[in-house]
């Protein structure tokens, strides 16, 4: 659906040159919630930019719908970008338009009659719950109802790509879990593919299937989100991720452990299915082996539960072993921890 394949995007500003992106490869699928996350600077506006070319690569191709944007002429990008909808995070509304015509925008340069774009509007305020709100002015609504705006006209157009710069950035957390809730409805009701800047892990969290992590114009990681939330590779993923899964022990526990060198520590991963099956119980009960759970955790990502467990194995070596074996077997994940290691993430 789109693919952007080794881009890269140099801008000049007065004899500096500064490389906003070094190498972007990435592909997102028809129907994906793709998110792409990082800190600031990192080059995500300019990526999401490039989709619908409001920037041109320095180098390398974006592709969309499998076409190359940089072979179209005028007119035909003209046409490719009335497939892509682009939301923000301050909404980019015009103040001095009402509701019904910040909508209707699009409609208008598209030239459809008023009748077609009495009823498109119409259609599409009522989808996005302000049908009251057609002849009320910007400022008169919260920010939460300007970017149910922002996200009707984004849509107008019928567009088959809805990009999101930020779009939930300046919302307070309740505002920003009904517009994610409406983002996910437009994903699965309209089959419309969407693509997610934002630097908020808990976005990305809420409703990305795939997520992408940038960091000074690279992408340091990406994947499924529950492999990234799962097993996150790069630090700086690692601490995306422990903004929404608490994943370390208390301070008193890791002060107990350290006190107490020569333990056996396991740090336990459990996805899916494993995470409500019996395992610990087989092990006990086929191993001759003994163990505290130092710490346990389970998250909710992708319908799909996310377990983490730390505990602390006595027992012969070859027990040990054993019991190591079988959890394997089980595929949750076993990453020995070093007792003296305190912070598990940082490892
Ligand atoms: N139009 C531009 N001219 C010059 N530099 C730019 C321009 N747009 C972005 N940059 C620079 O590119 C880098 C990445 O910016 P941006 O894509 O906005 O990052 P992010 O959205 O992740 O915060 C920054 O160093 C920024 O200053
Ligand atoms: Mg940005």
């Amino acid at each position: 659906m789109i693919e952007l394949k080794n881009v890269h995007k140099t801008f000049t500003r007065k004899e500096m040159t500064i490389e906003a992106l070094k190498g972007i490869n990435l592909k997102v699928e028809k129907g994906d919630i793709f998110g792409v996350i990082g800190y600031s600077g990192a080059g995500k506006s300019t990526l999401i930019r490039l989709v619908n070319y409001l920037e041109r690569p320095t180098q390398g191709q974006v592709l969309v719908a499998g076409r190359d944007l940089g072979t179209y002429n005028d007119k035909e990008l003209r046409a490719a970008k009335k497939s892509i909808g682009m939301i923000f995070q301050h909404f980019n509304l015009l103040e001095s338009k009402k509701v019904f015509d910040n909508v209707a925008i699009p409609l208008v340069l598209l030239k459809k009659n008023k009748n077609e774009i009495r009823k498109r509007v119409q259609e599409l305020l009522e989808f996005v719950g302000l049908s009251d709100k057609a002849g009320s002015y910007p400022n008169e609504l919260s920010g939460g109802q300007k970017q149910r705006v922002g996200i009707a006209r984004a849509l107008a157009s019928n567009p088959s790509i809805l990009l999101c710069d930020e779009a939930t950035s300046a919302l307070d957390p309740q505002t920003t879990q009904s517009i994610l809730q409406l983002l996910k409805r437009i994903n699965a009701e309209y089959n419309i593919t969407v693509m997610i800047i934002t630097h908020e892990m808990s976005v990305i969290q809420e409703i990305c299937n795939k997520v992408a992590v940038m960091e000074e114009g690279r992408i340091i990681e990406q994947g499924s989100v529950l492999e990234v939330f799962g097993h996150p590779q790069h630090a700086t993923t690692q601490n995306f991720v422990k903004t929404v899964i608490q994943n370390s022990m208390t301070p008193s526990v890791q002060k107990s452990i350290k006190d107490k060198h020569g333990n056996l520590l396991y740090k336990l991963n459990f996805v899916g299915e494993n995470a409500s099956e019996p395992i610990l119980y087989e092990m006990i009960r086929s191993c001759d082996i003994k163990f505290n759970i130092l710490f346990a955790n389970m998250t909710e990502i992708q319908e799909t539960t996310l377990g983490t467990m730390i505990i602390q194995i006595h027992g012969d070596r070859s027990q040990v072993d054993k019991a190591l074996d079988l959890l394997k077997r089980h595929e949750v994940g076993v990453e020995e921890v070093e007792s003296y290691v305190l912070d598990i993430n940082n490892k």
